[in-house]
């Protein structure tokens, strides 16, 4: 039975990933301090002993596993950057405090057997190295043999782009590691959409039509921060990436509804052109998909992509940014879900653009509905909801990590 210790806990999708990769263990203790996922946590997986905060602990009972996922804000790309620098004393340098127990557990010869990290991708970035490479000396130094990768949860059969980097590190180890093979993404964004979702997560079609419109109002016309390029001027659209430079510049940071439409040239031959009707019902549905699609600003040459149906985009600050559009997935999911949105129909059966529900954010975290309805039970806002989501792992690539460690383990 492996004695497990989950440091910043959150939900516990590493007693999750145990569970799911069928290894006996048992959680002799945790440490968080959030109370909703605290809460959440004890739904999910019965009682717990919760250490609380690290840095009041003092010694850490005896484990075969620890995990420490530990907070990301401070190295993740969208977060401050300040770093995890030891007694810098922010959120990600929490890491030290994990150094300052493996030190106690050293010194009383109760050193565990294995260690999985997890953090964002950026960790081992040319930044940060050199901060990671100290981490990863220390733990050579107590014996530990480090195996790190970054892993995307697509390729575990979650159709989220999120990736992360994992490490087991095995303690007196001669042998290899090898982190789960990448396998076919055969789960879309859509299949773990909810069938019906209140009005209040979609874009407000006041907001669709303010974005559309073409009316002429004291010379401003909204509908043209789509600059028209070319001879084809009334319907090949460029959204420019140069924000600021026209009055109407700083409404182009947001998806707008078009569709694909074939216009003969005077050669005859039929060309497809980006088309945004005139009277604001470009987002009317039909039943081919190239009519139904949203504009997304993107800091490419084009400046722009396109989504459909099922795709996942980023809606903060697209301007700034690439691969804002991914086919049948959602980007990454963060602790607020205004960053992401899904292309789906509407009440009005209109192409439109909506935030994720907490469900579905569970749902493309790896979990399923009966562990989602236990969670939400608790009664814990939404807002801690998607909180806990973006904090998490996705489930699914932990287990796969663990079953490749399954062997190991059952070895020692
Ligand atoms: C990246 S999240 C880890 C989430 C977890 N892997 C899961 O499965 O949900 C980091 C966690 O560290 C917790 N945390 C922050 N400061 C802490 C502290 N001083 N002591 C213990 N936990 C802390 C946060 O509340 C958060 O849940």
């Amino acid at each position: 039975m492996l004695r497990v210790i989950e440091l910043f806990s959150g939900i516990g999708a590493q007693e999750q990933a145990l569970k799911e990769a069928e290894i006996k263990h048992r959680i002799v203790a945790t440490s968080d301090i959030d109370s909703y996922a605290n809460k959440v946590y004890e739904a999910l997986h019965g009682e717990k002993i919760n250490l609380g905060d690290i840095k009041t602990i003092q010694r850490l009972p005896n484990a075969d596993l620890i995990t420490y996922s530990f907070p990301c804000t401070d190295i993740s790309i969208s977060g401050r950057m300040k770093g995890f620098d030891k007694g810098s004393n922010t959120g990600s340098s929490l890491l030290w405090e994990v150094q300052r127990l493996l030190e106690v557990a050293r010194d009383n010869n109760e050193l565990p057997r294995f260690l999985l990290m997890e953090n964002v991708k950026n960790i081992i970035s040319k930044k940060f190295m050199p901060k990671f490479q100290e981490w990863l000396d220390f733990l050579t130094e107590l014996g530990y043999k480090n195996f790190y990768q970054v892993l995307n949860a697509k390729d575990y059969g979650v159709p989220q782009n999120r990736e992360r980097c994992f490490m087991i590190s095995i303690l007196n180890y001669e042998g290899d590691f090898k982190f789960p093979e990448k396998q076919e993404l055969k789960v879309k964004l859509r299949d773990l959409l909810e069938d019906e979702v209140d009005e209040k997560y979609f874009l407000s079609n006041k907001l669709i039509d303010c974005f559309t419109d073409m009316k002429n109002r004291n010379g401003l016309i909204r509908g043209l921060r789509f600059r028209p390029k070319g001879k084809d001027e009334d319907y090949a659209w460029t959204i420019t990436t140069h924000a600021g430079s026209r009055p109407t510049d700083n409404y182009i940071i947001e998806p707008i509804p078009a569709a694909l439409r074939g216009r003969y040239e005077s050669d005859g031959k039929i060309k497809q052109h980006l088309e945004l009707k005139d009277d604001g019902n470009t987002n009317t549905i039909t039943t081919v998909q190239k009519d139904n699609l949203i504009i997304v600003p993107e800091a490419t040459k084009k400046g722009y992509a396109l989504a459909k149906e099922g795709d996942g985009i980023y809606t903060n600050r697209v301007q700034y940014k690439r691969g804002v559009v991914q086919k049948d997935k959602i980007p990454t999911l963060k602790t607020s879900p205004n960053d992401v949105a899904v292309v789906t129909k509407d009440i009005n059966n209109l192409i439109s653009i909506r935030r994720l529900t907490p469900r579905e954010c569970f749902r493309l975290m790896g979990w399923c509905d009966e562990d989602i309805n236990r969670a939400f039970k608790t009664g814990v806002s939404d807002t801690q909801l998607y909180k806990m989501a973006g904090n998490s792992i996705v489930v699914n690539c932990l287990t796969e990590i663990f079953k490749n460690l399954k062997e190991i383990i059952e070895n020692v």
